[in-house]
Parts: structure tokens; C-alpha cells; sequence
């Protein structure tokens, strides 16, 4: 027990020490990167009781072996979202290649980016991205092929099951032949449908299960599977994945309707190797809670399929980017990427953005109904001068098979 730590965070954390449990850390500060070590002062004394996994294959904390200095070098495969002009920028595109194993393109392999008229292509700025990965030996999540969001206006305005399924097929079928035949092995999982499940499934009786889309509306409920086979067919070594937010716990309408379909899509032989969780989240341990991830994350295994955190990010809008919403952001990113790493079904764990400054959640800011808040989400787990965060720990000691109790 940390007593000096923990008698003096009392007051300033309203008991969150006793809540989380609080105990010395294991790791040597001495092993760790100094320069770049840079979260709030008094965070860094702060830690606690760990339900150690000796059975990992990654060195444990506390053994003699040296320890890993960044997030890659625990080999687990962890990935971030960028964008091209990122990398322009030296700091950023270190820092990427240091920490993690596994890119995807925030915005460039997106539908509006890469055919924005019909039948013409660009590749410019996504293949940036993928020479990178390619360069450092990273791997590539190709993000995404078929949304309703992020269409150009001309395949949003697109009318007739036929038009409908030859653009989406021409679609699927030169983006994934590019990177197959460019990128040999690099862009090794495809976000193949992204977002299909009615927001409102569930709080809205009737409501049909499939969000509406030009896809949906003139393909009908049969636009996924038939996604799916044409990616297949294109790149058969590709894993192929149904990504979504709001279906990351058991309960609810939105959960059960992803479920639905994709156990539908499994019985029927579709070509679907997973499914990919956004986790887009807060502080809490709720939305989902980690036991309900857990779980979820078992029903999608049992049914042979790969689960992957996508998209992570936590938001301390509700909080304050302070100490607590700090250390709480820490123990939000550790239970949550110990629940899918502790599973085998568990791919990758992605987050959304490299530096907090980076995350699209800065576009809207901090609201409480209409009013600006003066509080930034702050939800990744490097700061602005790619310091470590605390919420950088959290992952390290998860995936150093330490999970916060
Ligand atoms: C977001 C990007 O981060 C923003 O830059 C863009 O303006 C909008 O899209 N779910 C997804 C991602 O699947 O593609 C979204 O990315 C975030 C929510």
C-alpha cells in the first residue's frame, strides 16, 4: 500500500484511492522513458492493485526482464487513427511509429475522400498513410467501405437497386483490389459496413433495425451480406468486420439489433471474420461497464468471430480534464482494454486520435444542453507535446496483463 499517496489523495479525490484500491506500482520509473513522461505530478504516485495474469506472454511487472518502454513494444497489437498531415509533423509520426503496431486512416479511405465523383478514384492520401504503416511494419485497418456518413453527394443522391449495387460493388471492389495489389499484407482488416443498426432501434417501437442509407433503402437488409462477399471475393486473406458504436454491452435495443444481425449474417455463411467495437466512451465505469463488455465480447466469440476495439476514446466532458478525470480516464482505458485483450477472440485494440488535441471530439467541444462548456474532453492518452498521459499507463499495465481492480 502507497499510504503517503493514498492518505494524501483522500481529500482531493473524494475517496476514489479507496474505491479503486490503492498500491504500490510495480514498475521501476527508473525503466521507463523520462522524456516524454510527462502526466500531472501527483498522478504518477497514484496507482493500484492489479489482478496480475502471470500467464501472459508479455513480461510481467516486477520480473527481471527489461520492460517495454512503449505501447508496441508489449506486442499486442495496439492501433490509432491518423491523418496524412499528421504525419507531415515529426513529433506526431514518431510518436505513432513508436507506440503503436496498427494504423486507420481517420478520414482518408472514407467514400467521400476516395471516389468523390463517380468511377474516379484517389488514392493520394490514404496510400500515405499505408506507405507509412508499410514503411514502419505496421498494420493497416481499412476504414471503412460501405457508411452512411462521409458519401459524397452524388452516391447519397443515387437512386435504383441497380445503380445502388453496381456503384457499391465497383466501390468495394477498387479499393480493396488497390491496397491488395499496392500494399501487399499491410491493410490486413477492412471495416467492411460501418454504422448500419438504427440509432433509435430500440427506444422508438417499430423502428426498423437497419438505419436508413442509400444503401438499405434501395438494396435492402441483404446490402451487408452481399458487402461482405464482394470484399471476400476481392481479398480473401482480408478480415472482414461489422463496426459499430452503442453496441459495446448486452442490453439495449441498439446492442441486441447488432447481435441479431450478426449471428443472422454467421448462420447464413456470410464471409464476416468480426465484429468491431467503437468505444467512444466517458470516465464511468459504465456504457458499457467492463464485466458487460466482457461479456459481449464472449456471445460475438462464441459465435467464432473476432472482436476489436476500433475507436476508443474517453471523454472527460462530464468530469473536467483534472486530476480525478485523469486517474478515472486511467482506470476507464485499463479495465476496458484488459477485457479485450483477456479474451483470445480480442484482434486489436484501437484508439481514436493520437494527442488529445487531435480528437475529433474537440469539433463540438464540451455541452450541457446549449451552453459551451469551459472543460475539453481530452479523451486519448497523449497530451498536446506527446507527453504520456495517465490514461497511457493504463493501457501499458493492461496490456502488461495488470487490470485495475
Ligand atoms: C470521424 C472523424 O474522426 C472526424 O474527423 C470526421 O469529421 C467525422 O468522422 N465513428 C466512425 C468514425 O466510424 O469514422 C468517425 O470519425 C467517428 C465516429
Amino acid at each position: 500500500m502507497n499510504s503517503r499517496f493514498c492518505d494524501g489523495l483522500g481529500a482531493l479525490t473524494l475517496g476514489i484511492s479507496a474505491l479503486l484500491g490503492c498500491s504500490d506500482r510495480d514498475i521501476d520509473p527508473s525503466q521507463t522513458e523520462t522524456d516524454a513522461l510527462q502526466p500531472v505530478e501527483p498522478t504518477e504516485l497514484l496507482s493500484y492493485s492489479c489482478r496480475q495474469d502471470e500467464t501472459k506472454e508479455s513480461t510481467p511487472p516486477g520480473s527481471a526482464a527489461k520492460l517495454p518502454k512503449t505501447l508496441r513494444e508489449t506486442n499486442r497489437l495496439l492501433g490509432v487513427a491518423v491523418n496524412a498531415a499528421g504525419l507531415e509533423d515529426p513529433a506526431y509520426a514518431k510518436t505513432v511509429a513508436e507506440q503503436y503496431s496498427q494504423l486507420t486512416p481517420e478520414n482518408e479511405m472514407k467514400w467521400d475522400a476516395i471516389e468523390p465523383e463517380p468511377g474516379v478514384f484517389d488514392f493520394t492520401r490514404a496510400d500515405t498513410i499505408v506507405a507509412f504503416a508499410q514503411a514502419n511494419g505496421m498494420k493497416v485497418r481499412g476504414h471503412t467501405l460501405v457508411w452512411h456518413s462521409q458519401l459524397p453527394a452524388w452516391m447519397e443522391a443515387l437512386t435504383g437497386t441497380d445503380a445502388v449495387r453496381a456503384a457499391m460493388t465497383q466501390h468495394i471492389q477498387t479499393v480493396v483490389s488497390h491496397f491488395r495489389d499496392n500494399f501487399p499484407g499491410v491493410v490486413v482488416a477492412y471495416d467492411v459496413v460501418n454504422e448500419a443498426v438504427n440509432i433509435a432501434q430500440g427506444a422508438m417501437p417499430g423502428a426498423s433495425v437497419y438505419r436508413d442509407s442509400v444503401f438499405s433503402r434501395e438494396l435492402g437488409e441483404g446490402f451487408i451480406a452481399e458487402a461482405f462477399q464482394i470484399a471476400h471475393d476481392t481479398d480473401p486473406d482480408a478480415l472482414l468486420f461489422y463496426n459499430d458504436f452503442g453496441i459495446e454491452g448486452m442490453n439495449g435495443g441498439k446492442s441486441t439489433g447488432a447481435f441479431n444481425i450478426v449471428s443472422g449474417l454467421v448462420a447464413a455463411g456470410v464471409p464476416i471474420d468480426g465484429v468491431g467495437f467503437q468505444m467512444h466512451t466517458g470516465p464511468t465505469d459504465q456504457g458499457p461497464g467492463a464485466a458487460d463488455f466482457r461479456a459481449n465480447i464472449q456471445r460475438y466469440a462464441d459465435l467464432g468471430l473476432q472482436v476489436e476495439i476500433t475507436e476508443m476514446d474517453v471523454s472527460l466532458c462530464s468530469i473536467g480534464a483534472n486530476v480525478l478525470g485523469l486517474e478515472l480516464q486511467r482506470y476507464r482505458y485499463n479495465r476496458i482494454v484488459s477485457a479485450c485483450f483477456d479474451s483470445p477472440a480480442c484482434r486489436s485494440v484501437s484508439v481514436w486520435g493520437l494527442t488529445d488535441p487531435n480528437s475529433w471530439l474537440n469539433s463540438n467541444g464540451c455541452m450541457q444542453g446549449m451552453i459551451v462548456l469551459d472543460t475539453q474532453p481530452a479523451p486519448l492518452v497523449f497530451n498536446e507535446t506527446f507527453g504520456r498521459k495517465p490514461a497511457w499507463w493504463g493501457i501499458y499495465d493492461g496490456l502488461m496483463g495488470c487490470s485495475y481492480q
